[in-house]
């Protein structure tokens, strides 16, 4: 498929601008080079903590420039709560999300809201995200599961820390895969990524240095990443080539997959094309798997630097799964702590850190701000999570009983938005909580986490977040004594 062109990108893409009548109103940094933008203390490897920067001196609403893209940027809560309402404005399909469309095309991540193939495929793929499709997913995830403490208990033997980011990175890559897809990737067999993943990175990468690097410069700067990116997309179609043609040979598991294949749609009875199907496998296989493998690794990284919240997880996963092998799929919402570590962990770094809103018709944003029909913002998700108006003035610290069920009740709707929002929030959101939760759970329970003393949290940006470089010392646990289960139960709240 041809590549992204300035001639091909959607309109709203060149510059938020156009469509912001009274653009000057909203606060930009103060030292704008001519012609080149805001460019003065920003990285091209760190432009959402660069942007998090800004904003925390900015303030609610913000721009910044780079040469002719001037984007306006969101992150008070009463703000980004408009922008949440279905009614005003719709998700827009630009920045990095756009630059995906070479690889998913109009997959259900990067379809614009008028294609008729967004519709057609929701409504196919949602009930494989129902809770019995949940329910069959949930031995596939115990299973590989035990493939990653299999490893890591040979780490733990030799004395080795383990490398948190990649491993959680198979993990999910080899559950999305399986559970999806009836595939196994063997991830855990290699000494190095599965060369998906290269590709996959390859191309995140690559859709987000696009969002930094200036349209008529493109060619030049990028020429030698933009050929790497075609051999990326090439490796991917051709992975998921394979897989969809061996189960065509092969029948079918009930899976994602075969609602792909099989499935029509139930009232128009429409189906999938093969070249829609195609560009759905590799949206899930990248969807599913690099946000929750940041969403684990972050949640590691903060059970390790705090010991007590650990205790008290794993106090809970003990009083409610006892010694269990195999806790089944109504004793992981059961979890309801080590939810909240979870939630706590996609609060400090939403794994997907922002996501663009579009006004549907003319309308005036906080009252002051008039947004032409198209216009859009990026509602700066790390950050809307960080507002001392909504968190306190201990926004910044990590405390999991912010998420506990009062605590939440009391704060504003739309104040925690790791899942995006409105008809194009993440499909996928209760299959990572459960995967998340249920691996958590199965880790606290058998290791303690020792964090390396000398280490300091660093943040990668490639559309996704992860925590870079994070390696974590285990000790095995004893194993908890069958039957544990209920003298402990009154441990949990
Ligand atoms: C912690 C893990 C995850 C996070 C933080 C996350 C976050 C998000 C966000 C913010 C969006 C909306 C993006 C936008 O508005 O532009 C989204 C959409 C989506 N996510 Fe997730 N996601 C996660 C896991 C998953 C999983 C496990 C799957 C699949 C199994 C998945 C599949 C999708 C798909 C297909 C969409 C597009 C939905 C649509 O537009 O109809 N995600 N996700």
């Amino acid at each position: 498929m041809a590549e992204t062109t300035e001639a091909t990108r959607p309109r709203g893409f060149r510059s938020a601008e156009l469509g912001w009548p009274e653009l000057h109103r909203i606060p930009h940094p103060p030292r704008r080079v001519p012609l080149i933008g805001d460019v003065v203390g920003a990285n091209v490897r760190s432009p959402l903590q660069d942007s998090m920067r800004f904003g925390r001196q900015l303030g609610p609403i913000f721009r910044r420039r780079a040469f002719r893209n001037e984007i306006v940027f969101v992150w008070g809560a009463e703000l980004a709560a408009e922008l949440a309402d279905e009614s005003r404005f719709a998700k827009h399909v630009g920045l990095g999300v756009a630059n995906l469309r070479p690889v998913a095309g109009d997959g259900l991540f990067t379809a614009y809201n008028h294609e008729p193939n967004w519709q057609l495929a929701h409504d196919v793929l949602a009930p494989g995200f129902s809770r019995e499709a949940m329910e069959g997913y949930h031995p596939m995830m115990l299973d590989v599961t035990g493939r990653l403490t299999d490893h890591w208990d040979r780490e733990e033997a030799a004395g080795r820390a383990v490398d948190v980011p990649g491993d959680m990175t198979k993990l999910t890559l080899e559950t999305i895969a399986r559970t999806g897809f009836g595939h196994d990737f063997a991830s855990f067999e290699r000494s190095r990524p599965h060369p998906f993943v290269d590709a996959m990175v390859g191309t995140l990468t690559y859709a987000q240095r696009l969002n930094v690097v200036p349209v008529p410069l493109a060619p030049l700067l990028l020429r030698g990443a933009s050929r790497r990116n075609a051999a990326d997309t090439a490796h991917l179609n051709r992975t998921v080539d394979a897989v969809v043609a061996s189960r065509r040979a092969g029948g079918g598991e009930g899976d994602l997959l075969d609602r792909m294949l099989e499935t029509a749609h139930p009232s128009t009875g429409e189906r999938l094309t093969p070249e829609n199907i195609r560009r759905q496998v590799i949206t899930f296989l990248i969807a599913g798997h690099e946000t929750t493998s940041g969403a684990l690794s972050f949640a590691l990284h903060y059970l390790s630097r705090h010991p007590e919240a650990a205790a008290r997880a794993r106090a809970e996963v003990e009083a409610v799964w006892g010694g269990t092998e195999r806790p089944g799929y109504e004793q992981v919402a059961k979890l309801r702590y080590v939810r909240r570590v979870l939630d706590e962990s996609l609060r400090l770094w939403p794994t997907a850190p922002a996501f663009a809103r579009e006004a549907r018709q003319d309308t005036v944003l906080g009252g002051v701000h008039p947004m032409r029909r198209g216009a859009w913002a990026l509602v700066l998700t790390a950050l809307l999570h960080r507002d001392p108006q909504v968190w306190g003035a201990d926004a910044e610290e990590f405390d999991p009983d912010r998420f506990d069920a009062k605590a939440v009740r009391a704060r504003p709707a739309h104040t925690f938005k790791p899942f995006g929002t409105g008809a194009r929030a993440c499909i996928g959101r209760q299959f990572a909580l459960h995967e998340a939760t249920l691996v958590l759970g199965l880790l606290l329970r058998r290791y303690d986490l020792r964090p390396d003393p000398g280490y300091r949290l660093r943040v990668s940006e490639r559309l996704t977040l992860m925590p870079e470089g994070l390696r974590l010392h285990l000790d095995r646990r004893p194993p908890v004594r069958p039957g544990h289960e209920a003298g402990l139960a009154h441990a949990t709240d």
